[in-house]
C-alpha cells in the first residue's frame, strides 16, 4: 500500500514512524513532514488545505490510504471532496467526513450529539449576538469561574476560563460582537465548570466497528505545577495512574458505547480517529470535547504501546473488518516530554542548529525542526518529543529526561514535572 500522511508534527512523525513498521507498506509519504519524517518517509512539499494539490499528489503517486494528522482538512471536507470526485474514490482517507468531523468543528453540535445521547457533560447554553442579553442572565445564574467557548474551530484558542463575572461578560461581547474570535465567535457555548482531573481516550472506527486505544494524560500549560499559558502539549504519559478498571468501564458505557450508538443512530458513518478529551469528577467522567484526529504530544505514547500493525487495522477498517482485528497493546508504560524553544508560547527564534544523540531506549519524535543539508534545525515552538518505556511511569519518565537532556539546541526549554502529579496520588506508579 501507498500512504500519505497530511501534516508536520510530533503526532505525524509518531504515525509515520508507526505505519513504516508495517509490511503491509510500499510507499510512504508524509507532506509537509519535518526532518524526523524524512527519516521513515519521504517528505512532499503539501499543504492540507489545499484539497487539489494533495489529490493530485495522490493520483500521479498512486496513493491508496491517506491519513490526514490534524483536524483541519477534515472539519473543512477533504473526505467529501474526495468523494465528490469520481477518480478519487479508490483512495482511502482514514479521517471523517465533514459531517462527522463536526464533533470537534462545532462545540455547539457536539453538546446536542451528547445531549441526545444522555452522554455526560458540562451543562450549558449556547447564545449568538442577538441573544446577548439572555446570555448576561445565564451567566449570572452560574458559579464562577465561567467557561465561554467559541463555537468553531480556534486553533485551541477558543477555550476561556474567567473568575469574575464581569470579565466574563466583556469577554462574552469581544466573543459575540466584535467577532474577536474569527468566524468561530459566530456563536458562544457557555457552560459549567467542572473541577477533576483530565484524561484522554482514543478509539479507532471504520464506521461499524470500533475498538479502544490506550489512554493518556497530556500536561498542557507551559510551566511546571501546570501554570502559565496553554501550548500544543509538553508532555504525556499512558497508562494513566487513575484510570483504573471501575473508571475505564464508566468510560465505556456511559460516554464510549453511547456515542457509537448516537452516531448509528444519526446515520453517520464515522471513520477514523475518535479522540475523547474527559474529565473524572470524583471519579466520574465527563466529556470536555470531541476531537476528530488522534492527540498531539498523546500520539506520542499510545502509538509506541500499539503492538498491532496499524495500517493493517486502517486496511480492515477500510472493508469494515475492524471486529477481526486482533489489537494488542504493551502493558508498558510510555511517557513522552517536550523539548520546546525559549520563549514559546511566546515569541521564540527558529533555525537553531540541533545536536540529536542515538539513545537506545528514547524515540525521539520531531515536531519543529527541518532539515538542512546534513543538519536538523529548529523550525517551530514545539521542537522534539522524547519518547520512552518503563516498566512504570517512573523508570519511563527517567528515560524519556535522559532524552530530552540529550538533545541540544539553544534556548531548550522542557518542564521537569512531567507525570509528579500522577505519582504524588499513587505512591509506586
Ligand atoms: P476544549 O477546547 O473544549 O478542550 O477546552 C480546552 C480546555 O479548557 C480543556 O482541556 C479544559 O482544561 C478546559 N475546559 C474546557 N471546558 C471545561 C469545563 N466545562 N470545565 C472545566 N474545564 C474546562
Ligand atoms: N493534546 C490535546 C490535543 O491534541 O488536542
Amino acid at each position: 500500500m501507498v500512504v500519505l500522511i497530511l501534516g508536520s508534527g510530533g503526532r505525524e512523525h509518531a504515525l509515520a514512524w508507526k505505519i513504516s513498521q508495517s509490511d503491509k507498506l510500499t510507499k510512504l509519504f508524509v507532506g509537509p513532514g519535518n526532518a524526523g519524517t524524512s527519516q521513515v518517509a519521504d517528505n512532499v512539499s503539501l499543504d492540507a488545505g489545499n484539497f487539489k494539490a494533495v489529490a493530485s499528489f495522490c493520483l500521479d503517486n498512486e496513493v491508496n490510504i491517506l491519513i490526514p494528522g490534524s483536524e483541519a482538512p477534515l472539519v473543512d471536507g477533504i473526505v467529501d471532496y474526495f468523494e465528490g470526485h469520481s477518480e478519487l474514490n479508490h483512495i482511502y482517507i482514514f479521517g471523517p467526513n465533514k459531517a462527522c468531523a463536526e464533533l470537534e468543528g462545532s462545540k455547539e453540535f457536539a453538546k446536542v450529539f451528547m445531549q441526545d445521547a444522555n452522554i455526560p457533560t458540562a451543562a450549558y447554553r449556547s447564545f449568538g449576538p442577538d441573544t446577548i442579553e439572555e446570555a448576561y442572565d445565564f451567566l449570572a445564574d452560574l458559579n464562577p469561574p465561567y467557561v465561554l467557548k467559541a463555537d468553531g474551530l480556534a486553533a485551541g484558542k477558543g477555550v476561556v476560563i474567567l473568575d469574575e463575572i464581569e470579565e466574563a461578560k466583556a469577554t462574552l461581547r469581544d466573543m459575540l460582537l466584535d467577532e474577536k474570535f474569527g468566524n468561530a465567535g459566530a456563536r458562544v457555548v457557555i457552560e459549567e465548570f467542572l473541577d477533576g482531573i483530565e484524561f484522554s481516550v482514543f478509539a479507532i472506527t471504520d464506521g461499524e466497528n470500533y475498538a479502544l486505544l490506550p489512554e493518556a494524560k497530556d500536561y498542557k500549560r507551559i510551566g511546571e505545577g501546570d501554570t502559565g499559558l496553554n501550548t500544543g502539549g509538553m508532555g504525556a504519559v499512558s497508562p494513566v495512574p487513575f484510570v483504573d478498571a471501575t473508571l475505564m468501564e464508566k468510560v465505556r458505557s456511559r460516554i464510549v458505547q453511547p456515542t457509537f450508538d448516537q452516531l448509528r443512530k444519526r446515520d453517520m458513518k464515522y471513520v477514523g480517529f475518535v479522540f475523547f478529551g474527559l474529565i473524572s469528577v470524583n471519579g466520574d467522567p465527563f466529556v470536555i470535547e470531541y476531537n476528530c484526529r488522534m492527540g498531539d504530544p498523546e500520539t506520542e505514547v499510545v502509538i509506541p504501546r500499539l503492538k498491532s500493525d496499524l495500517l493493517e487495522l486502517v486496511a480492515l477498517s477500510r472493508n469494515n473488518r475492524l471486529n477481526e482485528a486482533s489489537i494488542r497493546f504493551d502493558q508498558r508504560s510510555c511517557t513522552t516530554v517536550f523539548a520546546v524553544s525559549g520563549g514559546y508560547p511566546g515569541s521564540y527564534p527558529k533555525g537553531k542548529m540541533m545536536n540529536i544523540p542515538q539513545l537506545d531506549d528514547v524515540m525521539y519524535f520531531h515536531a519543529g525542526t527541518k532539515s538542512e543539508g546534513n543538519d536538523v534545525l529548529t523550525s517551530g515552538g514545539r521542537v522534539i518529543a522524547a519518547s520512552a518505556f518503563g516498566e512504570n511511569m517512573s523508570d519511563a519518565l527517567r528515560s524519556s529526561y535522559s532524552g530530552v537532556e540529550a538533545v541540544q539546541f539553544e534556548g531548550k526549554y522542557f518542564r521537569r514535572d512531567i507525570g509528579q502529579d500522577l505519582m504524588a496520588n499513587n505512591g509506586n506508579s
